[in-house]
């Protein structure tokens, strides 16, 4: 693996790859201001020990060449070698542990410097797998004492640091797909005295990941607490601060664990804070109660045309069959049972195994599952049937129909940049909904006839939604309202003209669907906020070696005020005709 770090020749960065080397094979180019060249190779070679014993005669000879350096200047210059000497000995450390660590020089607040550092690690490794974004600066004063520069300096190392970056990496098309971690700090998220400038641009971060993460990028933070003597909090002041405020100085060795556990598994959250009680109690951090809620939930899903009679509308080759929209709502219904009331819902990797069919006379059955996961903040969700013969006798049992992970929603989806371009631009021509318009082996109508205003633009595909009477009067509102609307786009996302045919597709795969209400699951006000809701999908895209299939990245559902109902990250939905 590949990793370009800022910062990562020094402090808290340079400990947790250093840990890293330990455990798999890694490269890293480290990225620092510090020039090695400016420091005499015999301050470069002394242990920290006798590096800080040499500090006095250090002062002493410069003060004796009289060449008109302040005092102020050599401790600048000194602290200048203090950090060469940290990045020569780290990069000694690291390599006798069968690592590899270079250390290229570029001030990152530099977008020339950063695009030519990012171009040489590519030349010399071919690829990058991870950007480790570790670099920062803080100067705690409060903030009417610090000059415009400190501020800038201090700000512009962390973001427009990682713009530089993130423009380096989409220069060579590389920004997708490059995993990015970030350092940011857990005193920042609560405010710490005389580090706003520094806790804004932390916090900044934390936002930043989450918002790529929720576009699917494979992008996490972590905010630290204050390491015990390591980078920033190495000198006697934050050891001293933390013991007057009952802190927890994190040692050494935790923090790499910390960070390779992280590293070895997938957060639940793209943004991590770190606390222990000592915080929580010292900030006045609010902790939910710990949850009541059950650990696991069977539900039943409902398959008879009597009491399901909205199935007879929804036909695949000429049987009754749930629709997979359906399937997932009915799964978001019985997960938010153990994830508490929460306004939205993030769906991640569903798969839409088995059609769930309704054969006339027969007792189908069926059920969702949902598991709390042990230790994580998610809940996992099957829907599993039984096939019945009409004797009543049941022939296969536990037939998995549908499967997906379950996480709560804090807020809600923004829409992404490719279906805002996408719904102001001119529509090229109007279609009919060639599932309600027939013929194919999908035939919908009723509850199902919701679809208006298909326009196919150039990059994409929008539309009106259209709640029926039916479906506001029905005694499953609530549960079939959103699950409508988001078959609906589904649908929408994939009616693509190709010459004078539209070919019909059902759902596969859907790596991420975020479903917002506000205010819980289900209920009548969510059903009046989807009427009238703007349907926008981007151009299905082919995949390749499954010519039967399609990729659509982005399809998003926007309410009346603008606000995002739905959006889904990459659909796959294939077709068989
Ligand atoms: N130490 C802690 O307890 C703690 C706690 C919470 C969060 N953190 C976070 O952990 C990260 C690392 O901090 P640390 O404590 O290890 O600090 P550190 O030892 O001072 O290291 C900071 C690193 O960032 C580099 N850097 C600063 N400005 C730069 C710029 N403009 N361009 C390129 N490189 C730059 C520095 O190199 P040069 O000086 O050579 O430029 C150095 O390698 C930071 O993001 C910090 O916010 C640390």
């Amino acid at each position: 693996m590949v990793i370009l770090a800022t910062g990562g020749a020094r402090g808290v960065t340079a400990a947790i790859l250093e840990d890293l080397a330990g455990r798999c094979r890694v490269k890293v180019v480290a990225l620092g201001r510090t020039a090695l060249e400016r420091t005499p190779p015999e301050l470069l070679e002394m242990d920290a020990d006798s590096l800080a014993a040499h500090e006095a005669a250090f002062y002493r000879n410069a003060l004796a060449r009289k060449d008109g350096s302040t005092i102020k200047d050599l401790k600048r210059q000194f602290q200048g070698h203090v950090a060469a000497n940290e990045i020569v000995q780290n990069v000694k450390r690291f390599r006798s542990l069968g690592g590899q660590l270079d250390y290229l020089a570029a001030d990152l607040a530099d977008g020339t410097e950063v695009d030519r550092a990012v171009g040489a690690v590519l030349e010399r490794h071919g690829r990058i797998d991870l950007v480790v974004h570790g670099a920062g600066t803080q100067i705690s004063r409060a903030m009417t004492g610090k000059t415009v520069a400190e501020f800038d300096s201090v700000v512009a190392t962390k973001l427009a640091g990682l713009r530089h970056l993130y423009q380096a990496l989409a220069r060579r098309g590389l920004a997708a797909t490059v995993g990015v971690h970030i350092l940011t700090s857990a005193f920042s998220f609560w405010g710490n005295d005389g580090q706003p400038d520094y806790g804004a641009a932390n916090e900044a971060l934390n936002r930043l990941a989450e918002a790529m993460a929720a576009a699917g990028r494979p992008w996490s933070s972590l905010a630290w607490l204050g390491w015990a003597g390591v980078g920033m909090t190495r000198g006697s002041e934050y050891a001293a601060l933390a013991e007057q405020r009952n802190l927890y100085p994190l040692p050494r060795q935790e923090g790499q664990e910390l960070f390779a556990a992280l590293m070895g598994g997938t957060p639940a959250h793209a943004a991590n804070i770190l606390a222990t009680p000592r915080e929580i109690a010292y900030y006045r951090v609010p902790v939910l109660e710990e949850s009541r809620a059950p650990r696991a939930r069977i539900a039943p899903i409902e398959l008879s045309l009597e009491r399901a009679g909205y199935l007879k509308q929804h036909l695949v080759a000429g049987f009754p069959t749930m629709p997979g929209a359906v399937e997932l709502m009915h799964a978001t219904h019985t997960a938010s049972a153990l994830l508490g009331d929460s306004p939205g819902m993030e769906v991640r990797d569903a798969q839409f195994l088995s059609f769930l069919k309704s054969h006339p006379g027969r007792d189908g059955r069926a059920r969702v599952i949902a598991k709390a996961e042990a230790g994580g903040q998610g809940v996992r969700v099957a829907i599993e049937s039984d096939f019945v013969h009409p004797s009543g006798r049941v022939l296969r049992t536990d037939m998995r129909n549908f499967e997906a992970r379950m996480l709560p929603l804090v807020r809600p989806d923004a829409l992404p940049d490719e279906a805002d371009e996408l719904s102001r631009s001119r529509p090229g021509f109007f279609v009919l909904d060639p599932y309600v318009h027939g013929p194919g082996h999908v035939a919908l109508s009723g509850v199902f006839d919701c679809l208006r205003n298909i326009a196919i633009h150039e990059l994409g595909q929008t539309a009106t939604f259209e709640l029926s009477p039916e479906l506001r009067s029905s005694p499953q509102a609530a549960l079939l309202g959103p699950a409508i609307l988001l078959d609906a786009l589904w649908r929408l996302a994939v009616i693509r003209p190709q010459g004078s045919r539209i070919p019909l597709y059902v759902p596969v795969r859907s790596h991420r669907v975020a479903l917002w209400t506000g205010h819980g699951a289900g209920g009548t006000e969510t059903l009046h906020r989807l009427a009238g809701a703007r349907l926008i999908a981007t151009r299905p895209e082919p995949v390749a070696g499954s010519p039967a299939s399609v990729l659509i990245r982005h399809a998003v559902a926007v309410d009346a005020q603008g606000s995002v109902l739905v959006a889904n990250i990459d659909i796959l939905a294939t077709t068989n005709s």
